[in-house]
């Protein structure tokens, strides 16, 4: 089976309106591989077949799941892009802690968009533990998102091969218990992440995210257009509060996206911050 190039389109179309995702002519075979998954598992015979069930045939959105399953990219590993950690670890999370406790709020709220298989939270509750020791007294949660449900459920499974965790530093690995098959999240890290499925196209869902401190969504808007990186990213303004930071991954300028934060340079770091 070939997509012609309306085809591609149609579906291609498709695509972006629900997921936000973009794929340009260069993906025909990427997609065309995918697509024929679907159409074998769905014993389609025609392309034509497979864009009307999507199209016309999904009120609940299972098809575009189902699609959404194949062809989201899903890289991810522990401590992955070090020196926004470090930032978060010795100039954000201390900043943060440091104002709450001038008042009564014991709350720390991260949302991790996009967390794939899970590593990037858990590197997340890693840090935390590490860096700010009384944070069992306080109310903790790292909500991490994503649109891919096989995704999801390896992040709740919290075991990982070697490539996870090939960069965890030595002094953190005690957050790691080996098992037959690789490593296990330490339950008392793990606890502090809660997953759940999200599309950061669905601006319903987007809209019932608020309350946060810190977002990071790294690696992720590449794969979006102008368009939905800004309204994705004037979402995420909405769920932040006040102070709040951002981090976005290396290769996708923030600056370029929107003027809404605030840039604070401390420590050799570029932040961006909601004011
Ligand atoms: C390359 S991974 C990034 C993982 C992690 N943030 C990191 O930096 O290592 C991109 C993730 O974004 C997710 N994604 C793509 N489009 C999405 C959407 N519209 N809504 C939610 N998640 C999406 C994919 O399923 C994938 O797991």
């Amino acid at each position: 089976m070939e997509l012609t190039t309306e085809q591609f389109s149609k579906l291609s179309k498709l695509v972006y309106k629900k997921l936000g995702l973009q794929f340009d002519d260069k993906k025909i075979y990427f997609l065309n591989k995918r697509v024929e998954k679907r159409m074998t598992h769905l014993e389609l015979k025609t392309a034509d077949e497979y864009l009307f069930q999507l199209g016309y045939c999904d009120a609940n959105g299972d098809e575009m799941q189902a699609l959404a399953n194949l062809i989201t990219t899903n890289e991810t590993y522990m401590f992955r892009e070090y020196e926004q950690l470090g930032a978060f670890a010795d100039v954000c999370l201390p900043e943060l802690v440091a104002a709450k406790q001038k008042t009564a709020d014991r709350r720390i709220r991260v949302w991790c968009a996009g967390c794939s298989s899970g590593e990037e939270a858990y590197t997340l509750a890693v840090i935390i533990r590490e860096v700010f020791p009384d944070s069992k007294n306080w109310d903790i949660q790292i909500v991490a998102t994503d649109i891919d449900e096989n995704m999801l459920q390896l992040a709740r499974n919290a075991v990982y091969g070697d490539r996870s965790v090939k960069f965890v530093p030595a002094e953190y690995r005690k957050h790691l218990i080996p098992t037959a098959t690789g490593s296990r999240i330490d339950p008392e890290t793990a606890k502090l992440v809660r997953f759940q499925k999200l599309n950061l196209n669905d601006q319903t869902q987007m809209k019932a995210m608020r309350g946060f401190d810190f977002v990071f969504c790294r690696n992720v808007l590449i794969y979006f257009d102008d368009v939905s990186q800004r309204n994705v990213v004037n979402n995420f303004y909405d769920a932040l509060n006040r102070n709040g930071y951002i981090f976005l991954g290396h290769s996708e300028s923030i600056g370029r996206i929107t003027s809404a934060f605030h840039l604070k340079k401390t420590e050799g770091h570029l932040l961006y911050r909601k004011e």
